[in-house]
């Protein structure tokens, strides 16, 4: 038999998507006829809006079916350029500046190629979403995790963010509300962050794919807007998936300095070509309304959010913040590491996410995935009903702690 011819070298320090193995798992037990309830995927559990279906479908049939620009339509990137300028304070962008890629986590990935070289530090603050460090590696770049507390809300400081940038220090990579946490920056937080930034010379990324999804009266900010003099440093990602419940869909953008945007429509361009002709279409109706179907789900979600939190902070070793946005509970598990199942110790979040798969049956994710060591993720994007079966479930299975 022939050796077998080993992969890139790349991959190596590639890690595969830790919350895409929890579903797996998930997946496997639900195979065998176990009821097990998902509190893993980071997807609405909505279907997409009618309006938007009907749209796609009248664009199939009016020809939406060949290929488009790479960086997509002219008219999608002008819907795009209008709702952010509504969005971020009036601050404006041309469809120039807009590449519309294949989920925004394509658009952070054309831009990883695009903006970092070999040696190139980017700053990516822990608890993190699972996909920002493994990108920055595959571009050949180091990722610099820059740690947050619990009592910090989950925010980074002026001084932690000061304490970590380099002279290699090339790209800031924001997200807010976070993907895992649910924590969001305010106004004032994010122009201190911009001060400290201003100082320096290097990229603020900023991730807003979950910024209409804000609860309690938050005010959801953008650093474009309360910092409106770096916005030629200033790249922003956002896209429909998590808004408009079309995971599916794959439409994602960036808004940004002509020039980036030309980079990443040239990768692209070698890469995918366009995002679908007909998920553009979709988008499109997604942005021009109405909105109603969306500020029910997001309703739907702020009061999802009070069962859940209000849930887990009654079961004794468990610990959660009131997240601002998103839709994840990010809960402490530290009050049962080191509790007994049987014959085994919990001792990590891991150990503690097992047990809640198998005991509880809930599929949750452990923090560690996410650079929080002594957390769990629990996603909220599920009905009122399951969840109030999982906090039921994961009560007993606590209970059950030795
Ligand atoms: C923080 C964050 N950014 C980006 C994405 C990518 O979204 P999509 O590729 O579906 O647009 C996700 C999806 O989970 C996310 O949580």
């Amino acid at each position: 038999m022939t050796e077998s011819i080993p992969v890139a070298r790349r991959l190596s320090a590639v890690k595969p998507s830790a919350t895409v193995a929890v579903a797996q798992r998930a997946r496997e037990l639900k195979a065998q006829g176990i009821d097990v309830l998902s509190f893993s995927v980071g997807e609405p559990d909505f279907d997409t809006p009618a309006h938007i279906r009907d749209a796609a479908k009248q664009a199939i049939d009016q020809g939406a079916t060949r290929y488009t620009a790479a960086r997509g339509i002219l008219e999608l990137r002008q819907a795009i350029c209008q709702t952010s300028a509504k969005r971020r304070g009036g601050i404006s962008h041309d469809p120039t500046d807009v590449v519309v890629s294949i989920g925004a986590k394509h658009t952070l990935f054309n831009l990883a190629l695009a903006l970092y070289d070999e040696g190139d530090e980017v700053l990516i603050p822990a608890p993190y979403w699972v996909s920002y460090p493994e990108q920055v590696r595959l571009a050949g770049a180091a990722p610099v995790i820059v740690q947050t507390t619990e009592a910090e809300g989950f925010r980074m400081t002026p001084d932690t963010l000061r304490a970590a940038i380099t002279s290699r220090t090339k790209a800031l990579l924001l997200c807010s509300p976070s993907n895992p946490t649910g924590a969001a920056y305010s106004g004032e937080q994010l122009r201190e962050l911009a001060d400290v930034a201003a100082r320096h010379n290097f990229w603020i990324i900023v991730d807003e794919i979950y910024g209409q999804l804000v609860y309690g009266g938050f005010e959801q900010k953008s650093i474009l807007e309360v910092a409106p003099e770096l916005r030629d440093r200033i790249i922003i990602v956002d896209g429909v998936s998590k808004t408009f419940a079309m995971t599916g869909w794959r439409i994602g953008w960036m808004l940004g300095p002509e020039y980036v945007a030309k980079a990443c429509d040239k990768i692209q361009g070698q890469a995918t070509t366009n995002p679908a002709a007909v998920a553009q279409y979709a988008a499109l109706a997604a942005l021009e309304g109405p909105w109603a179907p969306m500020e029910a789900m997001r309703k739907a979600f702020e009061e999802r959010r009070s069962i859940i939190i209000e849930g887990l902070n009654a079961i004794d070793g468990i610990s959660c913040r009131l997240p601002e946005g998103a839709f994840y509970a990010f809960a402490s598990m530290e009050g049962l590491i080191g509790r007994r199942a049987g014959d085994q110790t919990l001792e990590t979040d891991i150990d503690v996410a097992g047990y809640l798969l198998e005991e509880a049956r809930c599929a949750v994710v452990p923090g560690t995935a996410f650079g929080a060591p002594g957390f769990v993720r629990i996603s909220y994007a599920a009905s009122n009903d399951v969840i109030r079966e999982g906090l039921k479930r994961i009560s007993e299975a606590v209970a059950k702690l030795g």
